[in-house]
């Protein structure tokens, strides 16, 4: 894996099957700066494209997950630049990664932080995370998906409250609400998180893949399109080699050995 200057990517696991990406800007609070999201996608489409690699963990310091946007960088653009530069959009290429990706959130998770790990598939959280949108209170709003991803997952007052008041928000509260998967003590978190991810890596990636996929389509789609589109992936997995082995060695009383085929 090459070395980039404001993320460490390496692979981790038992099995050298996960990936960890660990935002890697201490100064600014892991403030996510055109330089860092630009390192951000390349390692995340790197192990996207590793064979080896069934899962990535995304991670900040125990202080901060990432601090939101870069507000220094972005203080003096206009509309007519964000629109031609395409303004945060090198982001989207974390939601479009194919594998599971889980965000392990430390410590501040403000305005593009939680927008990232929401992002993510799964969020755990340390037990003194903070999470927030403060965009409003710097005279802007959510931009890296925040007004759309909180109102899907934790419907509209707590989308409202959260945008609206720009207050911050603990682990607890982001676990009540469904934001936030499970809590750790902050030093454990990581580790948790990679083991969520080995035991995602210990099934077939293309089975795993389609399954990320369909989940994602209940955040897409109405739920009758949804549903169709379940039931025919479900129907799908039968033509691959390793719904076979999977039923096969249920029946046999073993161990499945996945092809990823
Ligand atoms: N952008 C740029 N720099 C940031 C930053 C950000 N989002 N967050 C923190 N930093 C920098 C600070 O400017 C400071 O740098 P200097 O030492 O050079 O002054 C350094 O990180 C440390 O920060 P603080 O001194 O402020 O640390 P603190 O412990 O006192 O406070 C904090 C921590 C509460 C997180 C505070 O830094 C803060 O409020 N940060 C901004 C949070 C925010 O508003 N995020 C939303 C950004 S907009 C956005 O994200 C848009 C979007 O939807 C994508």
């Amino acid at each position: 894996i090459p070395k980039y200057e404001l993320v460490e990517a390496s692979v981790v696991g038992e099995k050298k099957n996960v990936g960890l990406v660990r935002l890697n800007r201490p100064k600014a609070l892991n403030a996510l700066c055109d330089a860092l999201v630009s390192d951000l996608a390349q390692a995340v489409t790197l192990l996207e494209k590793s064979p080896s690699i069934g899962a990535i963990v995304i991670t900040g310091s125990e202080k901060a997950f990432a601090a939101g946007a870069d507000i220094k960088e972005m203080k003096d653009t206009s509309f007519a630049s964000n629109v031609n530069v395409g303004l945060l959009q090198e982001w989207d290429k974390i939601s479009a990664c194919k594998k599971p990706i889980i965000a392990a959130v430390n410590g501040y998770a403000l305005g593009g932080g939680c927008e990232l790990a929401m992002m993510c598939d799964i969020i755990y959280a340390g037990d003194k995370a903070r999470f927030g949108q403060p965009e409003v209170t710097i005279g802007t709003i959510p931009g890296a998906g925040g007004t759309q991803r909180i109102a899907r997952s934790c419907g509209k007052s707590k989308a409202m409250e959260i945008c609206l008041s720009g207050n911050p928000f603990t682990a607890e509260e982001a676990e009540r609400m469904g934001l936030v998967s499970k809590i750790f003590p902050a030093d454990k978190l990581v580790d948790e998180a990679v083991k969520l991810a080995e035991k995602i890596a210990s099934h077939s990636p293309l089975i795993i893949a389609l399954c990320k996929e369909s989940v994602k389509k209940a955040f897409e789609t109405s739920l009758n399109e949804g549903l169709s589109f379940e039931k025919r992936i479900f129907h799908a997995t039968f033509s691959t080699n390793d719904q076979k082995e999977g039923m096969q060695a249920f029946v046999e009383k073993r161990a499945p050995k996945f092809t990823n085929s």
